[in-house]
């Protein structure tokens, strides 16, 4: 719900409290932009949430971060304000460095088609496909090899805006629906079927293969620190010294993420940690590709950033391809979060339908996968000492170990019942 301030300076409205900030690793320091993005019809995020924070006190950074990237008014996801993706964005991802990223994918997931016996009808499913780079990039390698009879794809994405770019990439045209369980759908050249979804849950249940390159990360993070021998929520709160501005408050008494925290996830491994971050939104998206898989067949491919349990303070933002406050100015810089691969693979076997494999490193597998070989074929048919370069260039920034290539992890989800097969 967005709330608006109705009348009064919101420096008078600021409630008297006392939080105690919380202490992180150094952000950059505060820029001199103005507190708040506000749109062209005067909307401001950053006012709203304060205003929210103000009527009932500190709200979770998982709260923040939902409604930063993807409120439907202002969120950084949702408009066409800035370049999200590439060199003028904010980020480049894996697939916008090279088409070889894609390609190893489409010829790995097919090869894992062939193992389950080509099921038909399948379907390929991507969650939160940025630019539809990655999947333009999968249907040409199933084109060319000729998969495409019975195949349709299914793009869950929060954003109509993006949903309109990808399917410029992706299709001759596309049409909006408000009655249906999809929003859009269109037809690629080949004559594939594409559909476009804000959740998962609303895909039909057939085989699928689904890839999330960069999903996870984006989803909301709750975050608790030990102080002492105790945990604490982290919140968000409005600055006491500038009502224009938020900080990062403790929670003083328990919350119910806290005590959700406590109960059901603080176990003995996290003995030596002082932070933890915890997306409750991506264990329900396990859940759903648990069930789906177990009930209709079929594999899933997480492949994000991220760390082994190992690290806890990880929530930052990112614009113009550094790093920026995530309290400043809303709206208008990535925020994003490590996937923190032990809670995930714990997510996976509570639903006791998945087994996994991984996480690998992403050069250990593009290199298992063929990306070299591929690398070549494409040097072979270059036109110019700059592709080549280019080429290479890109190779080396998705698998050297000091680039993306230890960084980035993937983690592959199968149903439970193939455990003794891949083995
Ligand atoms: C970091 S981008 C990654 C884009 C792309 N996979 C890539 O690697 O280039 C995150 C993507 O997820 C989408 N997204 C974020 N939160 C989402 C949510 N809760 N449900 C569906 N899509 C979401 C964004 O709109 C965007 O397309």
């Amino acid at each position: 719900m967005n709330l608006r301030i109705v009348g009064g300076s919101l420096a008078r409205q600021v409630r008297r409290y006392s939080y105690k900030p919380v202490r992180r690793v150094p952000l950059p320091p505060a820029s001199n932009a103005t507190p708040d993005a506000k749109k062209a019809d005067g909307f401001s995020l950053g006012k709203e949430l304060r205003a929210r924070i103000v009527a009932s006190g500190p709200i979770p950074i998982a709260t923040y971060m939902k409604q930063v990237l993807t409120n439907p008014a202002a969120g950084y996801y949702m408009t066409a304000n800035h370049n999200v993706f590439g060199s003028r964005g904010d980020f480049i991802t894996s697939p916008e460095i090279g088409q070889i990223f894609g390609e190893v994918l489409a010829v790995w997931s097919l090869n894992e088609w062939h193992k389950f016996g080509r099921p038909v009808p399948f379907q390929l499913i991507e969650l939160g496909p940025g630019k539809g780079t990655m999947m333009n990039d999968i249907l040409r390698v199933y084109g060319k090899f000729k998969v495409t009879a019975g195949l349709s794809v299914h793009l869950v994405e929060m954003s109509e805006h993006l949903s309109k770019v990808q399917a410029a990439l992706l299709c001759r045209s596309s049409t909006e629906y408000g009655d249906k369980p999809f929003y859009r759908s269109g037809v690629t050249a080949d004559g594939l079927k594409v559909y476009w979804y804000r959740r998962l849950e609303d895909v039909p249940q057939v085989f699928s293969i689904i890839f999330a390159h960069e999903f996870f990360d984006a989803l909301p993070i709750h975050k608790f620190v030990k102080e002492g021998d105790s945990w604490k929520e982290v919140l968000i709160d409005v600055d006491q010294q500038n009502s224009e501005k938020f900080r990062f408050v403790a929670s003083k008494a328990d919350t119910p993420m806290l005590r959700l925290f406590l109960n059901s996830y603080c176990s003995e491994s996290m003995a030596d940690r002082n932070h933890v971050e915890i997306s409750f939104e991506s264990e329900s998206v396990i859940q759903e590709i648990g069930n789906r898989l177990s009930s209709n067949g079929g594999l899933a491919l997480i492949v994000d950033y991220g760390h082994l349990g190992d690290k806890g303070d990880t929530f930052r933002a990112f614009r113009n391809h550094k790093l920026y406050n995530p309290l400043e100015e809303p709206g208008c810089a990535d925020l994003t979060a490590d996937v923190d691969f032990s809670l995930l693979k714990q997510f996976c076997d509570r639903t006791g339908k998945i087994f996994t494999i991984g996480p690998t490193s992403q050069r250990a597998f593009l290199e298992l996968a063929g990306a070299k070989e591929r690398l070549e074929v494409l040097l072979a048919g270059a036109s110019s000492e700059e592709e080549r370069h280019r080429l290479t260039d890109g190779f080396r920034m998705l698998t050297d170990e000091d680039q993306m290539g230890s960084r980035f992890k993937f983690f592959a989800l199968l149903p439970k019942e193939l455990k003794e097969i891949y083995n």
